[in-house]
């Protein structure tokens, strides 16, 4: 395969300056400085170091099932191209045409037959090769003008691309560990029920850091319906007002594990956030109430369970991959979270709910209801985002002490810090 070549790098060494600066003012157990969620030079250092070198999620099998289905995302001043082509497999270009740079496809998603461009009409296979080219000089090697190819790589149905020659090699062994939890929901014969895009006004780390942590979960009324209030703290780190709740939680896990080992199921926790470019946490865990899905009551909301799932109530593998993806994958549904930078303080959240292909809208399931409770939950964190990028950018702030609840928030800051340093170094 020929992948673009990296970029030469921009950084300068008033670039590295401050970026070490602000990186070396982080002190551990604490949030960055104000700088690194404001300062437009270093959200620029942000994309080159690690947008444009990182294995980034950019959707599921889903969205691109059919031969000619794409999707495009952005990434800066980046724009990939995202397609199944006619041989089913899912590749990825940099969507600008081979003549004189025109973009090629525009708008988030679609179907094409070839990939036109809009300009003088140089026509692209799905494979990426110049087909056509009108009034060519005759003899020119056309075998040298197809699309610049990106790095693609399925993992359990979601799509991770990569702008780097030489993409972080991990991804392997973070997929060997990832599927068997992911390969039960079969995301590979599911279909889009819905998406939502979302744009927080904060900058990409506040949204995954926000995401990091339930230490505010009573911001979220309709989640907490299912969700229990003790995610990601251990058995001692329980507040006395919330015992009650970790009871309960602890007995559906004794439950989840039971349902799980009888049927094969993988469920045990395995993080990884902090010592690798794909620092990832995957496990299955339990949901209050029946247990079956994100409901009012926890009852599944659709009725039609994805891949060969027999039992409705396996609460739900959560996974979570930097730099931007959070995935629950519950037996009735998968819901799929792409965070994606559009400028130091705006952020788009794209979520994507899937459902068996053969589930039926209105018989099956109702799309208001399956969306309702992480629409909400994702209005609520976008309020709490734009809050905390309103604060930071005050000169005012000084990055307080990170409390029990928020050690992953702390481990994808250190994560952050780690790559910034090593990419910047190279
Ligand atoms: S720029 Fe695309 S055909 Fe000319
Ligand atoms: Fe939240």
């Amino acid at each position: 395969m020929t992948l673009t070549p990296s970029a030469p790098s921009s950084l300068s060494d008033v670039d590295r300056a401050r970026l070490l600066d602000v990186l070396d003012a982080r002190s551990p157990g604490r949030p960055l400085p104000g700088a690194a969620y404001t300062d437009e030079a270093l959200h620029r250092l942000d994309l080159e170091l690690i947008w444009q070198r990182q294995w980034v999620f950019v959707g599921s099998v889903a969205e691109v099932r059919e031969p000619g289905d794409y999707v495009t995302v952005e990434l800066g001043t980046v724009s990939v191209l995202v397609l199944r082509d006619d041989d089913e497999q899912v590749a990825a270009f940099r969507n600008v045409c081979r003549h004189r740079g025109a973009r090629l496809v525009e708008g988030p998603r679609g179907s094409v037959g070839n990939i036109v461009c809009g300009y003088h009409r140089w026509t692209y296979g799905t494979d990426g090769l110049l087909r056509h080219a009108p009034q060519l000089a005759a003899g020119t090697d056309t075998s040298c003008l197809g699309l610049r190819r990106v790095a693609v790589r399925v993992v359990g149905g979601l799509v991770f691309v990569c702008l780097a020659a030489d993409p972080p090699r991990d991804v392997d062994a973070v997929a060997e560990v990832v599927e068997p939890y992911l390969t039960p929901h079969a995301l590979d014969r599911t279909k889009v029920a819905a998406q939502v895009d979302l744009v927080e006004d904060g900058n990409w780390k506040l949204t995954m850091e926000n995401n990091r942590e339930c230490y505010h979960c009573e911001g979220h009324p309709d989640l907490l319906r299912t969700f229990f209030p003790t995610w990601g703290l251990e058995d001692h780190q329980v507040p006395p007002r919330l015992r009650a709740a970790h009871d309960r939680y602890l007995l559906a896990e004794a439950d989840l594990a039971l349902a799980c080992d009888e049927r094969g199921i993988p469920h045990r926790l395995v993080e990884d956030l902090v010592d690798r470019p794909l620092g990832f946490r995957i496990a299955r865990e339990a949901l209050d109430g029946l247990g079956e899905s994100f409901s009012r009551d926890g009852s599944r909301l659709v009725r039609r369970l994805l891949g060969d799932l027999d039992e409705p109530r396996l609460g739900r593998v959560t996974f979570h991959a930097q730099p931007n993806v959070w995935v629950h994958a519950l037996a009735d549904h998968v819901v799929t979270f792409a965070a994606l930078p559009l400028g130091a303080d705006r952020t788009l959240v794209r979520t994507t709910w899937l459902v068996h292909e053969e589930a039926e809208e209105g018989v099956d399931y109702d799309v208001e209801s399956l969306t309702e409770v992480w629409r909400h939950t994702n209005e609520e964190d976008a309020v709490f985002v734009g809050l905390t990028q309103r604060g930071v950018a005050d000169p005012a702030y000084e990055p307080g002490p990170y409390t029990e609840p928020e050690r992953q928030v702390d481990a994808f800051v250190t994560w952050y810090v780690d790559r910034m340093r090593e990419e910047a170094s190279r």
